[in-house]
């Protein structure tokens, strides 16, 4: 199978099954309105939440909009009723559940506060993290929900929140020190247009891989 093969039988062995997700994950913008079973949701995000984390932060957080009412919330806070009708994903707007995925940078500072970590000098700032870990963390958990979508045949995809942040963080109560990472939409995939940046195809393995022997 190359590169940007989508689909691959569903194998028994299971390193083959996670090579199967992976391959089969993408991102879906057009939505069943149908809700997701509020126990596989729950399974789903208490799953996606054992990430790994700088010091076992364990500073990701999900704030799970799951009801028509909260969804088109936070589609009047991002998507002004006059940009609506000329947006691309309207099947997008149609996802039974967002799940905001939060992070709290100042979690990190207090842990690498802590004794066992305190002479990393972390804990002063988040400017003293050369690669800000909080995001990094974020990213491995939405990533966790994203496979776990593509297991359980729902569709997902990651979306930013751009420049609605503050106003999500008002609308849904979010406190201050909380920075949104991303939103993840689910629920069931109906048919839809691939997004076009996919048609720059994947990077070759011998492009972005580089072994060093010695
Ligand atoms: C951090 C991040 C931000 C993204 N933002 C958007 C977005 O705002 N809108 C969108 O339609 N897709 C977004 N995507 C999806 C990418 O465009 C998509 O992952 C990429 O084109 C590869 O396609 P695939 O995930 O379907 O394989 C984002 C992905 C990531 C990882």
């Amino acid at each position: 199978m190359d590169d940007n093969t989508r689909h691959g039988d569903q194998p028994d062995d299971p390193s083959a099954v996670l090579a199967s997700i992976l391959r089969r994950r993408r991102m879906h913008r057009n939505f069943e309105t149908t809700a997701v079973d509020p126990q596989l949701l729950d399974d789903v995000l208490d799953l996606a939440r054992r990430a790994p984390s700088a010091g076992h932060t364990q500073a990701t957080e999900f704030v799970v909009l799951r009801t028509p009412e909260a969804t088109a919330r936070y589609w009047d806070t991002t998507l002004p009723s006059q940009r609506r009708e000329g947006f691309r994903w309207q099947g997008l707007m149609r996802a039974p559940v967002l799940v905001l995925v939060c992070t709290r940078p100042s979690g990190y500072l207090e842990r690498y506060s802590e004794p066992d970590k305190a002479k990393t000098e972390r804990g002063a700032g988040t400017s003293n993290w050369p690669v800000p870990y909080w995001w990094f963390d974020a990213g491995a958990a939405a990533e966790n929900l994203l496979l776990l979508a593509t297991a359980h045949g729902l569709g997902a995809c990651l979306f930013g929140p751009f420049d609605h942040e503050d106003k999500l963080r008002e609308n849904f109560s979010i406190n201050a020190d909380r920075r949104i990472a991303a939103v993840v939409a689910l629920g069931y995939p109906l048919p839809d247009e691939e997004g076009r940046s996919v048609t720059r195809g994947w990077r070759s393995a011998t492009d972005v891989i580089r072994y060093i022997d010695r």
